[in-house]
């Protein structure tokens, strides 16, 4: 099985090489090649996780395919054979695992919606009754569902941790308009695919969306959408029988990572072959769950 935890191709400018994605520049538009690495707590792993780029190319681009008509984005295509010239060569590593896509100017922030009270949420809650300025009932339990799903933007850090940020400097700082924009954007854009996961038997716990703008100042949803990088999931079946910390996408991982009392959470260390396993198997199922097609039978990505 061909897996890729970098790709050098020396046709193309670099636009960035980000923790996950090589990114090349192709004037107007991006290439953006998902490799096989795997992060947590922003710590890239030094094993790759077999056809990890893949299954996440495939899903982003069957959301944003999906959600063309709704929700302007990035999405060009992610069929080969529409690629530049200056890719043929790199075939081997480009085919299934990269996506072409409009650049644009991205917007400093993770537009994170969260629908389940879990995670950091979870501790700032019980510290201060409520999560990133949104004021919350009281008694809510771990992994409870919230009245209705809330909008916690953070600020992208380069090389480092993502800040959170209430609404009202969000204002400030991009003004009423765009705030309320970004906002509403990301909330609809949750419950959308939280009604579709529903009735796929997934619960979308979490999900962080960014935005940029084109070159005609449009807004325009861009990076990955609704991926086991960018969001958290339950089984419903998992979370009716009370499994509330049996995560459905990256739990294996965090499990294994929870072992080891002297990881530092910054040495990129190896993962055992079991662990690489369970991963691997646990993204095609997700891809399964969401998509309803067979991973290796279907063609979104030629
Ligand atoms: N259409 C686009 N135009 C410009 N930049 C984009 C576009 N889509 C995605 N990007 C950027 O490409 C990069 C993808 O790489 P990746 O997500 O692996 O990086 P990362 O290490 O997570 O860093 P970051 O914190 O910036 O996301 C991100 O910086 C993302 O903001
Ligand atoms: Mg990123």
């Amino acid at each position: 099985m061909n897996t890729v935890a970098a790709t050098h191709i020396e046709t193309l400018p670099l636009f960035r090489r980000g923790k996950v994605r090589d990114v090349y520049d192709l004037g107007e538009h991006l290439l953006i090649v998902a490799t096989d690495r795997v992060s947590a707590f922003d710590v890239v792993l030094a094993t790759p996780i077999p056809e990890k780029g893949k299954i996440l190319t495939t899903l982003s681009a069957f959301w944003f395919q999906k959600l063309k008509s709704e929700v302007p984005n990035h999405f060009i295509t992610c069929n080969f054979q529409h690629f530049p010239r200056e890719c043929e060569p790199y075939r081997h590593l480009l085919q299934g695992r990269s996506m072409i896509v409009q650049k644009a100017q991205p917007i400093m922030i993770e537009c994170v919606v969260r629908g389940y009270l879990v995670g950091s949420g979870w501790k700032e809650y019980q510290q201060t009754g409520s999560v990133g300025g949104v004021q919350l009932p009281a008694g809510l339990q771990y992994g409870d569902r919230l009245p209705e799903p809330i909008f916690t933007p953070a600020l992208k850090v380069h090389d480092g941790h993502d800040q959170n940020v209430s609404f009202e400097q969000l204002q400030q700082h991009y003004g009423e308009t765009l705030a309320e924009q970004l906002r509403q954007r990301s909330l609809w854009l949750y419950h959308y695919a939280a009604d579709y996961l529903a009735r796929r038997s997934l619960i979308l716990v979490d999900t962080k969306f960014e935005f940029g703008f084109d070159a005609q100042r449009r807004l325009l949803l861009i990076d990955e959408v609704l991926t086991p990088d960018s969001s958290r999931f339950w089984r419903t079946a998992d979370y009716e029988q009370g499994k509330r910390s049996t995560f459905f996408d990256k739990q294996v991982l965090r499990d294994y990572l929870a072992t080891l009392k002297e990881w530092d959470r910054q040495t990129p260390i190896e993962l055992p072959s079991r662990v690489v396993q369970e991963m691997a198997q646990r993204y095609r199922q997700l891809f399964e769950m969401v998509t309803g097609m067979r991973w290796g039978t279907q063609r979104i990505c030629g």
